[in-house]
């Protein structure tokens, strides 16, 4: 399978993956083909991006089993929130068990051999953004060296790092045009509700309330709430700062397209030592990787082809199978370069 972009499928393309809505719904299901009707609707439900079918790329894989157990989480995401703001711990205790098994199978699969960029191929909603923030910082966890029921902290803050939205009025979250400053003061009060929400759980340790209220911090000092400096800001919310900004702003947001991945990926290099910390971007970027498996790429030696495999540590550098010869606007027999063994090539754009 491959990635394309919506904007260039065609009508009996197959989708290889099953595309969700932003609540977990299924929209199209795998194996149908596309329509002109179909690509109308995923226009209208601003899907940037789909998996479809190809021959020449069977053997990408993404994980089955994570996808199942993302789905079982996402739909139980919003009684978990319900009963935590609700008081009902008993409850939310219980469907917080769906997270275990998430986090037992991460932790067996020790790392990303999936793509993080499935995960976003719908808009942006609370329960996606807070699981996929979630599955994001269970790899740097992973990559910390974390034992598991530290990382199960880890994942529990970052499902519900967003949790004092509950408070916050719909039409302030939802809105299309730009905040006011009032409205946008009330937004930053999430962190400080979240706090105050989860410090009544008594399964939330101190480090699960602190990682949600400080979320937001950066560590040049200019975040929020309370404006807190590097040294102040706990580790798991510098975790999951990074992995917030990085699933929010590869999502679709109501006042503004999303980014490309890699352009999300850039971002948050760019916020290295200005708002994020530099160890922990080292972390994503052992972890995570630029160019998603079966995403589209030319390279600067003039030939185009698909991202089939990472090369761990080397986020950029990834292996890739050439169909097309720019040059020569021909297509060649397929062949990989490893751009690992070619210092001398380079990715040069997503196309
Ligand atoms: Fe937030």
């Amino acid at each position: 399978m491959k990635i394309r972009f919506v904007r260039k499928l065609q009508v009996n393309d197959v989708v290889a993956k099953d595309i969700l809505s932003g609540e977990g719904k299924t929209l199209i299901k795998q194996g149908i083909k596309i329509t002109r009707q179909s690509i109308k609707f995923l226009r209208e439900n601003l899907i940037l991006y789909i998996y479809i079918e190809d021959e020449a790329l069977n053997d990408i894989q993404t994980d089955p089993v994570l996808d199942n157990l993302k789905q079982k989480t996402l739909a139980k995401l919003p009684r978990i929130f319900g009963s935590i703001y609700t008081g009902n711990y008993t409850d939310a205790r219980q469907d917080l068990e769906s997270v275990d098994e998430l986090i037992n199978h991460i932790f067996e699969k020790k790392w990303v051999n999936t793509n993080m960029y499935e995960i976003k191929t719908y808009d942006n909603y609370t329960y996606i953004h807070c699981l996929d923030t979630s599955i994001m910082v269970a790899f740097i966890g992973l990559e910390m060296k974390y034992e598991k029921s530290k990382l199960r902290d880890l994942c529990i803050a970052a499902i519900l790092h967003d949790i004092g939205k509950i408070k916050i009025p719909n039409n302030i979250l939802n809105k299309k045009s730009k905040l006011t400053d009032e409205e946008f003061e009330l937004i930053k009060m999430h962190s400080v509700y979240g706090k105050e929400i989860l410090e009544k759980v008594p399964f939330c340790t101190e480090s699960i309330i602190q990682g949600v209220y400080q979320h937001h911090e950066r560590i040049d000092g200019k975040g929020y709430p309370t404006r807190t400096y590097d040294d102040e800001i706990g580790e798991f919310a510098k975790i999951i700062s990074i992995c917030d900004v990085f699933t929010a702003v590869s999502a679709n947001r109501s006042y503004r397209q999303r980014f490309s991945p890699n352009d999300a990926y850039e971002l948050i290099l760019a916020g290295s030592g200005t708002k994020f910390d530099e160890g922990m971007v080292q972390k994503f970027r052992n972890v995570f990787f630029i160019y998603p498996l079966g995403a589209c790429v030319k390279l600067t030696n003039g030939v185009e082809g698909y991202v089939v495999r990472q090369n761990k540590f080397f986020a950029d550098r990834p292996v890739v199978r050439i169909i097309y010869d720019v040059n020569t606007q021909q297509k060649v027999d397929i062949y990989e370069i490893n751009l690992l063994e070619h210092p001398n090539i380079a990715v040069e754009s997503i196309i």
